[in-house]
């Protein structure tokens, strides 16, 4: 994709559902980018601005003392695809939070993005709405038919059931074509609720089981580019 060696990759994290669990991989991943020495920009395209407020939390800590790197964010709702691919020639990664609910600015995402990331958890019930997903899905292929879709299991217990994936697996089986299981798991651990409170990603805490987990998803991701 010429486009794409102008610009620097564009990952959406997304899903109609809320409460999945994906502002909090999106500012994770920020961090861990930031930490890797990418330019990073987080686009919130959700009005409960939960990427920006941990953002601004983070910009309050770093002049407070703390020295994690920097990163980039912007609000922006309604037809976003434009800016997103435009700001994308600024940044080595964007990375687009947009709201748990079919909307404008999913679209946008679903239409702008290299690769998207929709979090779910393994119970019937949220595998039920990936139909949802995969609807917007497909009425913005059109626009977007380069990009890659990966299934990404979240809020995951600690101690692994037999059985955990195969459903999950069993429904993305049915759509190859147009998606894939991500190779990463995201558990439920209490680092993942605390520590977005200073501003801070699980990277620049002490927790070593959840950082090798996003960090694991950033390589993922760096192997898709
Ligand atoms: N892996 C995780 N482990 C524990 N709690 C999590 C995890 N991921 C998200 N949460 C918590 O679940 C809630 C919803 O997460 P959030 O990222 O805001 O979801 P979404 O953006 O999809 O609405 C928040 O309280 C968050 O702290
Ligand atoms: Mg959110």
């Amino acid at each position: 994709m010429s486009e794409t060696n102008q610009r620097g990759l564009i990952v959406a994290v997304a899903s109609t559902k809320g409460g999945v669990g994906k502002s909090t991989l999106a500012i994770n991943l920020a961090a861990e980018f930031a930490r890797l020495n990418y330019k990073v920009l987080l686009i919130d395209a959700d009005k409960q601005r939960t990427s920006a407020k941990w953002f601004d939390r983070r910009q309050e800590s770093i002049s407070c003392g703390e020295s994690w790197p920097h990163v980039s964010c912007i609000e922006k709702q309604g037809h976003i695809r434009q800016t997103v691919i435009e700001q994308a020639g600024h940044y080595d990664l964007v990375i687009v939070d947009p709201a748990g609910r079919d909307s404008r600015e999913i679209r946008s995402a679903f239409g702008a993005a290299d690769l998207i990331y929709i979090p779910t958890q393994v119970s019937q019930v949220d595998l039920e709405t990936l139909d949802e997903v995969v609807a917007v899905l497909e009425d913005t292929y059109e626009l977007n038919p380069d990009r890659r879709v990966k299934i990404l299991v979240t809020q995951a217990p600690i101690t692994p059931g037999a059985n955990e994936l195969k459903e999950t697996k069993e429904f993305v089986n049915e759509y190859k074509d147009e998606m894939e299981l991500s190779g990463v798991v995201i558990r439920s651990r209490k680092i993942y609720r605390t520590s977005p409170r200073n501003g801070s990603g699980v990277v620049e805490c002490a927790d070593s089981k959840a950082k090798a987990e996003i960090q694991l998803l950033a390589q993922e991701i760096l192997q898709n580019a």
